[in-house]
C-alpha cells in the first residue's frame, strides 16, 4: 500500500521528537497529542459450526486503525493527517477496523510505533471474540473482535477486545463475510473495551534469582475485575501458580506473589517468583477475567545456570593428561574446545578430546568433563579449555601450562628408577624368601 512508508516516516519523526523531549523535560511536562496508528493485520475467520479446524486458510487482509492514540508531541506532529479511509483503487481491499481507545489505556502504543520504525516485525491478528457469559443484554446487537499484536524479538504483546459500535444508519453497506454493517467510509467501527499486555514475550533468568513477569490490563468503565490467574504450562502439563479472586489471593507455588491490591486494581497483575528452580521453567499464562471478558497473555520463562570450569592434570598417568571439568550448567547444550598455544606460535584448536558421560545434579544442572593428552613439546605449551554456553556472554577460557619435555623426561626417569628399585626389592625379597624352609639358620647367620 503506497501511502504506508509515509506513515512510518511520520511516526518515526514523532518518536525522534519524543526521545528528545524526554531528555530535556521531565515527563510531566511532556505534551501529548492523539494520532491514528495504522497496522497491517490478518483477519482470521473461524467457522464456529465446523469447529476450529476450519480456520486453516481463512485469513483475510485487514487494517487496524487505532484512533486518536495519545503520543508525546514536541511540535513535530504538525502535518500529520488522520486516517481518511483506505486506498480506493485496489482489487482486494483489506477489511478496515477502526478502533477508538478512549475507554482504555494502551501503555505499549509507543512500542508499536517504535517497532514499525526499528524494522521489527509486528504480527497483528484479528479474530471474532465470543463472550463466555450470556448476561450481556445487547449480545444480539453487537459483535466482538479480539486483536493480538505481537512485536518480534521477545517484544511486547498486546491483546485488545473490540466491541462494534451500533450503526443506526439504515441502508448501510453490509460486509458479506462478517455479516456486519459498515460505516459510510466502509470500515468496521469498534471501541476497545479491554486490553491485556505484557512487555516481553520471553525472559531468561539465572537459577536461584527471582523473576517478575509483567501482565497489565485496562478496562472500560462499568467492567469489574473478577479474577487473575497465573498458570504454568510445561512439557504438556499445566499447573496453577497463583490465583486471585475478588480480594482473595492464593499462591500455589511457594513464594509467588502479586503486587499489593492497589497495584492490581490499577491494572498491574505482575507475578513475582523468588528463588527460581528448574521447575519454574515454561510458559506462564496470565489470565484476566472481568465481568464480561477473559483474556490471556503468555510469557516464556527460561532458566539458565552458567558452567563452572576447572582444568586439572590427571594423576598417575604416564603421559600428562588434562581434564577440563564443566560443572553445574543449564540448559544442556555446551561446547567444549581445547586450544594449544606454544610461547612463539599461533594458538591452534586441537582435536581428539574425549568426553565423560553426562551427569545431572539433584537441582537438574549438568556436568561433563573433557580429557586431552597433552604434548608439551620442547618449549612447553599452554592449554586452554574454552566453554561456550547460552548463559555466558562470551566463552569462558581456563588455561594451564604444561611443563617442557625435559622435565617430563625427568618425571619418566623418576618413574623408571622407582620401577627398578621396586624390582630390586622384589628380587631381594624373593631371594631372602627362597631359603624359608630353614629360617632359623638364616637368622643365626645374620646374627
Ligand atoms: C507492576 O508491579 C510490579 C510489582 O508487583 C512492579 O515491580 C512493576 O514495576 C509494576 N509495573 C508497572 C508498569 O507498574
Amino acid at each position: 500500500m503506497g501511502w504506508e512508508p509515509g506513515w512510518c516516516l511520520l511516526l518515526c519523526l514523532v518518536l525522534t521528537g519524543a526521545a528528545g523531549t524526554a531528555i530535556e523535560a521531565p515527563k510531566a511536562e511532556r505534551q501529548w497529542q492523539a494520532v491514528d496508528i495504522i497496522l497491517d493485520c490478518f483477519l482470521v475467520i473461524e467457522d464456529r459450526h465446523r469447529g476450529t479446524f476450519a480456520s486453516s486458510g481463512n485469513r483475510e487482509k485487514a487494517l487496524l486503525v487505532l484512533k486518536q492514540v495519545p503520543v508525546p508531541d514536541d511540535g513535530s506532529l504538525e502535518g500529520i493527517t488522520d486516517f481518511q479511509g483506505g486506498p480506493v483503487a485496489e482489487d482486494d481491499p483489506p477489511v478496515i477496523f477502526e478502533a477508538s481507545v478512549d475507554l482504555v489505556q494502551i501503555p505499549q502504543a509507543e512500542a508499536l510505533l517504535h517497532a514499525d520504525c526499528n524494522g521489527k516485525e509486528v504480527t497483528c491478528e484479528i479474530s471474532q471474540y465470543f463472550l463466555q457469559t450470556t448476561q450481556e443484554a445487547n449480545v444480539e446487537t453487537a459483535t466482538w473482535f479480539i486483536t493480538n499484536l505481537q512485536i518480534s524479538q521477545a517484544g511486547p504483546s498486546v491483546s485488545l477486545v473490540m466491541k462494534t459500535l451500533k450503526n443506526t444508519e439504515n441502508g448501510a453497506v453490509w460486509h458479506p463475510m462478517l455479516n456486519l454493517p459498515l460505516s459510510p467510509q466502509g470500515t468496521v467501527q469498534t471501541a476497545v473495551e479491554f486490553q491485556v499486555t505484557t512487555d516481553t514475550q520471553s525472559q531468561n533468568h539465572l537459577l536461584g534469582s527471582s523473576a517478575s513477569l509483567y501482565c497489565g490490563f485496562s478496562m472500560a468503565p462499568g467492567l469489574d475485575l473478577l479474577g487473575v490467574e497465573w498458570r504454568l504450562q510445561h512439557k504438556g502439563s499445566g499447573q496453577l501458580v497463583y490465583s486471585w479472586k475478588t480480594g482473595q489471593g492464593q499462591a500455589k507455588r511457594e513464594g509467588a506473589t502479586l503486587g499489593p491490591e492497589q497495584l492490581l486494581t490499577a491494572g498491574n497483575a505482575s507475578l513475582t517468583l523468588p528463588g527460581l528452580t528448574l521447575k519454574d521453567e515454561g510458559a506462564y499464562i496470565c489470565q484476566i477475567t472481568t465481568s464480561l471478558y477473559q483474556v490471556q497473555q503468555i510469557i516464556h520463562l527460561s532458566i539458565q545456570a552458567p558452567p563452572k570450569v576447572q582444568v586439572s592434570l590427571a594423576n598417575g598417568a604416564l603421559l600428562p593428561t588434562l581434564i577440563c571439568s564443566v560443572a553445574g550448567y543449564y540448559p544442556l547444550d555446551v561446547v567444549v574446545t581445547w586450544i594449544r598455544e606454544e610461547p612463539s606460535g599461533i594458538p591452534a584448536q586441537i582435536s581428539g578430546a574425549s568426553f565423560s558421560s553426562l551427569r545431572q545434579s539433584m537441582a537438574g544442572t549438568y556436568s561433563i568433563s573433557s580429557t586431552v593428552t597433552a604434548e608439551p613439546g620442547p618449549t612447553g605449551a599452554t592449554y586452554i579449555c574454552q566453554v561456550t554456553h547460552i548463559s555466558l556472554e562470551e566463552p569462558l577460557r581456563v588455561s594451564t601450562k604444561v611443563v617442557p619435555h625435559t622435565e617430563q623426561r625427568m618425571v619418566f626417569g623418576v618413574i623408571f628408577a622407582s620401577i627398578l628399585f621396586l624390582l630390586t626389592l622384589l628380587f631381594l625379597g624373593l631371594h631372602r624368601q627362597a631359603p624359608s624352609p630353614r629360617p632359623a639358620k638364616t637368622m643365626r647367620h645374620f646374627g
